[in-house]
C-alpha cells in the first residue's frame, strides 16, 4: 500500500523506461475523472487505466488493468483502503477493462471509499491474428492465469499504488462468479505457476482477502449432472423433453448421487450429506428464502410449493393461524430470522417438486446437457465447450459422459492435458487443499428462481467453504433470478464488517 500524504498528486509517481518484470512496468499518470451516481451525486476519483499486468501481452485488448482511487483516499491518507477487483466475465467470454459504473457494485464500491480495479481477461471470444491466421488467446485457463497475475500486479506494486493489496475483494457473476470464486480457493497454488511465470506475471502472491461470487457458474464438470438430478424432480410438463433428451437426463441423474456423496459434505450441525438427505438440506435454504421475502412483506403465491402457516391479524377475534399445506406440520428449525408469530407468516415447509415446477416456469429449463453439450444432442458447442477449446478455435468436451456420447467410444476421457486443465478450473478442487491460499471470507448469492446451474452447485461450494472453517456468508434471495450486484447495501453492510477486522 501507498502512503499517501493529503496533498500528494500520482503524477509523480510516473515512470517510463521499458523494464523486465510486472512489478517495474511503467506506471502512467492518474486521470481525474468524476462518475455520476443513480442517487444524484458525484463521486471523484482519480484514474489508472491501461496498466498491462504482465509483460509477454499476447492479446493487449485485454491484458491490462484500470484502477480507480476516489478523490477521500488522498484526503484522508488512507493507505489501507481495501481493493474491489470487479471482473466483468459473463458468457465465459473475454471481458474489458471498464470503467466504473454507477448502477453496478463497481460505483458503489468508488462511493464507499474503496479503490476499484476492473481487469480485462482473455475468454472463449478472444482471438488475435498471427501471419494470418487467428489464433484464439483465451482457451482454459488463460481468462483466469489473466486475472490472477492482475492480482500479482497489484501486490507487486502495492508500495506505489494505492489500495491496499493484502485487503483484495473479488467480485463476479456468473462465469465472472466462477472466476471470483477460482481466485478465491487457487490463491498461490503452485499448478498455475509455470503459467502465470511464462506470461510474466509478477512475482508476488495471488490470494485474496475475500470472493464476491454472484450465481457462480462452477463445478462444470459435474453441473450437467446436478442440473438433471434436480430437475428431475420438476413436473415434466413444464419441460417436455423428447426421447432421447430423457434418456440423457436420466443418465446424468443417476451419476450423480456418487459425486455427492464423494463430496462428505456436512450441514452445520455435523451430519454428513449424502443424496439421500441432501434435498432436506437444499429445502433449508428455501425455506429461510421464502421467510426472509414475507418477513419484509412480499407475498408469496399459492401453488408455488411454498407452505406457509398464514397468521391473520386484526378483525373482531384477533390473531389467529389458518394454515395452509398439511395439517400439524412443524415449523423446521433451520431459519432463525423469523418474526414473532403474530407479526407475520411462517414458512413451514417446501414442497419441492412444485417449487422446482414454478422456477421451470419463470425460465425455460436448459435441455440435457447443459453445459457439455456439444456432440450429444446436438452440434452446437456451448460457451463452455468454446472455453475449454483450443487456440484453432476448436472446441471441447469436459466430461468423460459427453465424450463418449459425442465420440461413440464408451470408454474414452479427456486427454492428460485436457483433465488438468478441467482440474485447474474448479474451484472444488481446491477447498480442501492445502496446496493453496484461501480467501478467509466469503459472499455467495445465488437467485432462488435462478435455473442457470441447479442449486446444488453454489450449495455445495458454499457448503464445502464453511465445512473447510472459512466465513461464508451465503443466500438464496427470494424471486431473484440469474442476476448480480444487487442488494448493494447487503454486500457493502458485509464488505465493510469482513474489512474492519485487524
Ligand atoms: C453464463 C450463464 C450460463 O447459463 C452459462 O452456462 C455460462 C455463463 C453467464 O451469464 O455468464
Amino acid at each position: 500500500m501507498l502512503a499517501l500524504a493529503a496533498t500528494s498528486g500520482l503524477n509523480v509517481l510516473t515512470s517510463c523506461s521499458v523494464q523486465k518484470s510486472a512489478d517495474e512496468l511503467p506506471l502512467p499518470g492518474a486521470v481525474a475523472k468524476e462518475l455520476e451516481m443513480p442517487d444524484g451525486s458525484t463521486i471523484r476519483y482519480r484514474a489508472y487505466e491501461h496498466l498491462y499486468y504482465v509483460t509477454n501481452v499476447e492479446d493487449s485488448a485485454y491484458q491490462y488493468l484500470n484502477l480507480y482511487i476516489p478523490e477521500s483516499v488522498y484526503e484522508s491518507g488512507g493507505a489501507d483502503v481495501p481493493i474491489f477487483f470487479r471482473t466483468y466475465v459473463g458468457g465465459y467470454r473475454a471481458a474489458k477493462a471498464k470503467e466504473p459504473s454507477g448502477l453496478d457494485a463497481s460505483g458503489r464500491a468508488l462511493q464507499e471509499g474503496y479503490v476499484v480495479c476492473i481487469p480485462g481477461s482473455r475468454g472463449n471470444d478472444s482471438a488475435v491474428e498471427d501471419d494470418g491466421k487467428k489464433v484464439y488467446t483465451g482457451r482454459v485457463p488463460a481468462g483466469l492465469l489473466d486475472l490472477k497475475a492482475a492480482i500479482r500486479y497489484l501486490r507487486a506494486n502495492d508500495a506505489r499504488l494505492p489500495g491496499n493489496a493484502e485487503r483484495i475483494i473479488t467480485d463476479g457473476t456468473s462465469a465472472g462468479g466462477a472466476m471470483s470464486s477460482l481466485l478465491g480457493a487457487t490463491g498461490n497454488s503452485p499448478l498455475y505457476e509455470p503459467y502465470l511465470e511464462k506470461m510474466g506475471a509478477a512475482d508476488a502472491r495471488d490470494d485474496v482477502f475475500a470472493a464476491v461470487c454472484y450465481c457462480p457458474i462452477t463445478d462444470l464438470d459435474h453441473a450437467d449432472m446436478a442440473y438433471e438430478w434436480l430437475y428431475q424432480y420438476a413436473d415434466p410438463t413444464v419441460r417436455p423433453l423428447t426421447g432421447e433428451q430423457q434418456e440423457i437426463a436420466q443418465e446424468l441423474a443417476q451419476a450423480y448421487p456418487e459425486y455427492l456423496n464423494s463430496l462428505q459434505l456436512k450441514t452445520a450441525d455435523g451430519t454428513l450429506l449424502t443424496a439421500d438427505n441432501y434435498l432436506d438440506y437444499l429445502k433449508t435454504f428455501l425455506i429461510r428464502s421464502a421467510q426472509k421475502a414475507r418477513d419484509e412483506g412480499c407475498t408469496i403465491p399459492d401453488g408455488i410449493g411454498v407452505i406457509l402457516n398464514v397468521v391473520k391479524r386484526g378483525g373482531p377475534h384477533g390473531p389467529q393461524g389458518a394454515q395452509q399445506g398439511q395439517p400439524g406440520a412443524q415449523r423446521p428449525q433451520g431459519p432463525q430470522n423469523f418474526a414473532p408469530q403474530e407479526q407475520g407468516d411462517f414458512v413451514l415447509d417446501i414442497d419441492l417438486p412444485a417449487y422446482l415446477s414454478y422456477v421451470a416456469t419463470t425460465r425455460e429449463l436448459k435441455t440435457p446437457p447443459s453445459f457439455d453439450a456439444m456432440g450429444v444432442l446436438t452440434d452446437a458447442a456451448s460457451p463452455e465447450n468454446q472455453v475449454f477449446g483450443d487456440a484453432d478455435g476448436g472446441s471441447a468436451n469436459f466430461t468423460a459422459y459427453s465424450l463418449r456420447k459425442a465420440t461413440g467410444n464408451p470408454t474414452a476421457e479427456p486427454d492428460e492435458v485436457l483433465r488438468r486443465r478441467i482440474y485447474l478450473m474448479n474451484p472444488m478442487n481446491f477447498i480442501a487443499d492445502q496446496g493453496s491460499t484461501k480467501a478467509p471470507h466469503w459472499f455467495i448469492r445465488h437467485g432462488a428462481r435462478d435455473r442457470d446451474t441447479a442449486f446444488p452447485v453454489p450449495l455445495n461450494l458454499a457448503t464445502k467453504l464453511m465445512n473447510n472453517g472459512y466465513d461464508v456468508d451465503f443466500f438464496l434471495p427470494w424471486n431473484r433470478p440469474h442476476s448480480g450486484d444487487y442488494n448493494l447495501d447487503e454486500l457493502f453492510a458485509w464488505v465493510k464488517r469482513v474489512t474492519a477486522a485487524p
